[in-house]
């Protein structure tokens, strides 16, 4: 085999040369007599001229060649005919009157078509993966994320960054999601988890005197599936000893605007604005809001308090909050447009959507009449309404109001068309509550127990942990978080006390994290990092709707490799020598 060229590099100036190809068969046409075969490999395709008069016995094996037939073929470069150039792929200037081919392999029909608009379901192509993988959008997504892995490399060399591989086969990490456990035949009874993250890891190289890590990492989470989640994933994982917060977003801002430069050609601004967690949640209703458009949430539990609405009254004295929307336009919505709004925030527990239409005459709705008329005036300036608005309100506890209120912006945003989708936004979100309540009511870590707190509300620890503040960040672009990471402890007592106040007992803290709490016994210096999500960054950056379009071998919606067949069953023989006998 001597391949002269890719099939997708020719060009006018190879025009006279003769060339040897290799590649799939791709679009096989018959031009009365003449058949033109597209010539198709990972860098595009050349158009082959099989031509009776000029060879008939290529011309008769041409007739032969089915789609996906694995060919080569050596031929003369030459000059298309004027009127079927084409402008639109870089090989249209240019054809090949083939002399000489081989057949490698032939195909049976494809289960779809090789071409990027094609209507199958996922499962096919997930099935199917290394044909779906020969549809120019995934050679595409591939080849973009494999350059992309190079600049974030280069990166961190150059910015004296010492690239470390940790351990899979690990202990647990606790990053909030369930373990994959992983048996042990040597120790039977016994298990290793998979890492969820390597927090633990990159701290313990911190103390290891390593200075500046970094990896890009396969992490492992058994959560439920969403767009951008995966069981396994990627990350860009760093740490640093011997810093600030602002160390570290100068380090991945700098990241993302060499990625944004080399990768797509674009200049992206530093800083990134920054928006503390309460006011994100406030404005946004979100701890990731996506800032391409405004559409931002006006609390009016002031003035409806003092209305003669029984429902908001009674969730105001409740503790509840109440909130709302103003939708440009929104007056205009059929009643059946604004009872879909209210099955949308019911999602989100919303017991009602209150609204309220503003036209020339004033505010219109059933519940107006509860509101005097400097309530109305209160609330038209509240949100800077205009005749042909829509007033929306959910009245509930925070946790319900907030995820009702930005789902409700972000159908609206997106209905209204009210970003450009090209636009990029970048947004750090700062001053995190570094617990959140579960649902018993107990502190769990915002992010992971390892952050931080902050100097000042460190002492609330034991008596009021929801007023502690976390020295936590995350990155977000365009209401996805891309990023997050933290300020760590790095002191044994802080930790013992963080340990303590989830309600893990000394043996139980000593038992799982004994490692990390003796490591801090040897000096360990500050430090802090930051993991991002490297098949979300590529799915942005590629404007595609999910990160399974980014990733070669990803699991379907329900975890499953449908390819290989994954999870499976294993030998009895396996189980036993595991020690593990199944009851189902
Ligand atoms: P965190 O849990 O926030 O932090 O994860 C960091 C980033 O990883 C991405 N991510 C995911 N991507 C795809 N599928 C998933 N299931 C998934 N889960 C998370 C997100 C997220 O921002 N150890 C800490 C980092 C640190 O503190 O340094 C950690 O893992 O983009
Ligand atoms: P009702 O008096 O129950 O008919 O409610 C009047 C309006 O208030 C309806 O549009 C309900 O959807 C709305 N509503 C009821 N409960 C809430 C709530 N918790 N938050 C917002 N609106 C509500």
């Amino acid at each position: 085999m001597k391949r002269t060229h890719y099939c997708g590099d020719l060009r006018s100036e190879h025009i006279g040369q003769t060339v040897t190809l290799c590649g799939w068969v791709w679009h096989w046409r018959d031009h009365g007599g003449v058949i033109f075969i597209d010539i198709r490999d990972r860098t595009g395709h050349s158009q082959l001229v099989f031509d009776p008069n000029h060879h008939q016995e290529n011309h008769r094996r041409a007739n032969l060649l089915r789609s996906e037939f694995v060919i080569e073929i050596t031929g003369q470069v030459r000059e298309r005919p004027e009127g079927t150039k084409n402008p639109n792929y870089g090989t249209g200037e240019i054809e090949i009157v083939v002399n000489e081919m081989a057949v490698f392999s032939e195909s049976e029909t494809p289960p779809f078509p090789i071409a990027d608009h094609v209507d199958i379901g996922e499962d096919v192509r997930l099935k199917y993966r290394y044909l779906d993988l020969r549809r120019p959008a995934m050679r595409e997504s591939v080849l973009f994320r494999s350059r992309c892995y190079h600049v974030v490399r280069n990166y961190f060399n150059a910015n004296e960054f010492i690239e470390v591989e940790t351990p899979v086969l690990s202990k647990s990490t606790p990053e909030g999601a369930r373990d994959f456990l992983v048996p042990s035949r040597v120790s039977p009874g016994e298990f290793y988890a998979l890492p969820q993250s390597p927090q633990i890891y990159k701290q313990l190289c911190m103390i290891g005197g390593l200075d500046r890590y970094f990896q890009i990492v396969k992490c492992y989470r058994d959560e439920d599936q969403r767009a951008d989640r995966q069981p396994e994933f990627t990350q860009i994982d760093v740490e640093m000893s011997f810093i600030t917060p602002e160390d570290i977003f100068a380090v991945m801002e700098g990241l993302m605007k060499v990625i944004w430069r080399e990768m797509k050609g674009v200049k992206i601004e530093t800083p990134f604005p920054r928006m503390p967690y309460d006011e994100a949640m406030a404005r946004f209703g979100c701890d990731r809001p996506d800032i391409r458009f405004a559409l931002e949430l006006k609390d009016i539990g002031d003035i409806a308090k003092e209305s003669d609405f029984q429902v908001f009254q009674s969730i105001v004295d409740s503790g509840g909050i109440i909130s709302g929307l103003c939708v440009k336009g929104g007056a205009a919505f059929s009643r059946k447009e604004i009872d879909d709004l209210a099955s949308e925030a019911a999602i989100y527990g919303a017991k009602g959507l209150a609204w309220m239409k503003y036209s020339e005459k004033g505010l219109e709705s059933s519940i107006v009449k509860f509101f005097s008329e400097g309530q109305q005036n209160a609330l038209i300036e509240r949100f800077a309404a205009e005749p042909g608005d829509l007033l929306l309100f959910v009245a509930d506890k925070k946790e319900i109001v907030y995820p009702s209120l930005s789902h409700l912006r972000l159908l609206i945003g997106a209905r209204q068309k009210l970003f450009d989708p090209a636009a990029d936004r970048f947004l750090w979100i700062v001053d995190w509550p570094l617990f959140e309540k579960d649902d018993n009511g107990n502190p769990t870590p915002s992010h992971h127990p390892f952050t931080s707190p902050t100097p000042d509300t460190l002492d609330f620890l034991e008596t009021d942990p929801f007023r502690v503040r976390a020295q936590a960040y995350d990155l977000v672009l365009n209401g996805i978080e891309i990023g997050g990471g933290s300020i760590r402890i790095h002191r044994r007592d802080v930790q013992s006390r963080m340990f303590k106040t989830l309600g893990l007992t000394e043996e139980k803290a000593q038992e799982r994290f004994g490692f990390l709490l003796d490591a801090f016994r040897y000096g360990a210096p500050p430090h802090g990092g930051i993991a991002f999500g490297y098949d979300r960054l590529i799915m942005l950056m590629l404007g595609l709707p999910n990160i399974r379009e980014v990733i070669v071998f990803p699991k379907n919606q329900r975890a499953q490799a449908v390819m290989e067949g994954a999870p499976s069953e294993v030998d009895e023989e396996q189980l036993r020598e595991l020690g593990i006998r199944k009851k189902l």
